[in-house]
């Protein structure tokens, strides 16, 4: 249970506590629907929680609210015995965009309706160095922190303190990046603005059924189901034009980019690392969607060399009928953030790669985003 703000109302015979949970414990919600006996683990997370929080207070009822949704009554008078049960269906709308924040023409965000939903956002915010560009309206930083507020990113622990991963969104924003909300999207953008977070591993990663550089069992050769099987026929085609392909590097988690990084800031410092190697966070490989591929010409290296091979030229000319761009092609430095790398394969699905070779663009550009 995350309580993600709580108020405080007097009355005669004690105090009524208003506790705000976020979307993730919404899950309270849905189980009190189906299993309403449920609910007795919500009461006593609560007692507890109340009686930890505010020991010397008599309090006598507690109210769990979701967005502006009323989810539940206990009252403490009856030692932790709830009275009143109310699980709501309909809790996603509750945390939706009207109880925070409107989205208008423009992009533009202003406050809508101001209840407690908004005045928790309000006071992260602040908290965050966040504020209004205008009166009413976020310029495009806070935007984002807004954003990620409503995506369930943000939000308080129940001692008010930030968890890990909170954490990682905010230090984001405060670099002036953000944090992808829709990592398992085969459109989803990982670059230097957008980060993923860095406990998203893909759930459906399996080992790619093509020919390796090298023999041992590795995450290398993990990519998710579908890129997997589109690489499959990549290779299978290319065999049959006599073109040998070598995959070398899929998968990869967040801590062994941060290792892979580190190596290589370590040998020729960050700023020309970066310029080939990704920070962790920022690296398509942790997707399960990349994989960098190389030929016995190239000496099965990844170097810009390959794409001079007949290997690196059909893969250019061919990439697209399997669902897969060059990332990192020749010219688009200044928006891919990297280096010329006509070794590293993203899967994006045939329409998209499809559309992106023939324009001759990127990934950004087909998505709009930088
Ligand atoms: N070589 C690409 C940029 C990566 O490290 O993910
Ligand atoms: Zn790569």
């Amino acid at each position: 249970m995350r309580i993600i703000g709580e108020r405080l109302i007097q009355e005669e015979d004690g105090y009524v506590v208003i506790l705000q949970l976020d979307k993730a414990s919404t899950e309270f919600a849905e189980e009190g629907r189906r299993q309403p006996q449920k609910d007795g683990v919500l009461a006593d997370q609560t007692v507890e929680y109340v009686r930890r929080r505010f020991p010397h207070l008599k309090v006598k009822t507690v109210k769990i609210m979701v967005g502006t949704v009323l989810v539940a009554t206990f009252s403490l008078t009856g030692a932790g015995q709830q009275d009143e049960v109310h699980a709501v269906a309909a809790v996603e709308a509750a945390t939706g965009p009207q109880s925070l924040v409107q989205a208008l023409p423009g992009g533009i965000l202003t406050l809508g309706a101001r209840g407690d939903g908004v005045k928790t956002l309000q006071t992260s915010l602040n908290h965050l160095g966040f504020s209004l560009a205008q009166d009413g309206i976020y310029g495009p930083r806070t935007r984002a922190a807004v954003l990620q507020f409503q995506q369930g990113h943000l939000s308080l622990a129940n001692d008010g303190i930030y968890g890990p991963h909170t954490r990682y969104v905010i230090e984001t924003l405060l670099m002036g990046k953000r944090v992808v909300v829709n990592p398992d999207d085969q459109l989803v953008v990982v670059n230097k603005q957008n980060r993923l977070p860095p406990g998203y591993v893909p759930r459906d990663l399996v080992v790619a059924d093509v020919r390796f550089s090298f023999a041992e069992d590795s995450p290398k050769k993990w990519m998710r189901r579908e890129a997997a099987e589109a690489l499959a026929a990549l290779f299978t085609q290319a065999e049959k034009e006599n073109i040998q392909l070598y995959a070398v590097s899929g998968y990869r988690s967040y801590e062994r980019q941060e290792a892979i990084f580190a190596a290589n800031m370590q040998r020729v410092g960050a700023d020309s690392a970066n310029q080939f190697s990704a920070r962790a966070g920022e690296s398509e490989h942790q997707t399960g969607l990349a994989m960098d591929v190389t030929s016995a010409a190239a000496g099965y290296r990844l170097t810009t060399g390959f794409g001079e091979t007949k290997e690196g030229k059909w893969l250019q000319q061919h990439a697209a009928e399997f669902g897969f761009i060059i990332r990192y092609p020749q010219g688009k430095e200044t928006i891919t953030g990297y280096q010329y790398e006509p070794w590293h394969l993203r899967y994006v699905g045939k329409e998209a790669a499809t559309t992106i070779a023939a324009r001759g663009s990127t990934l950004e550009e087909y998505v709009g985003i930088r």
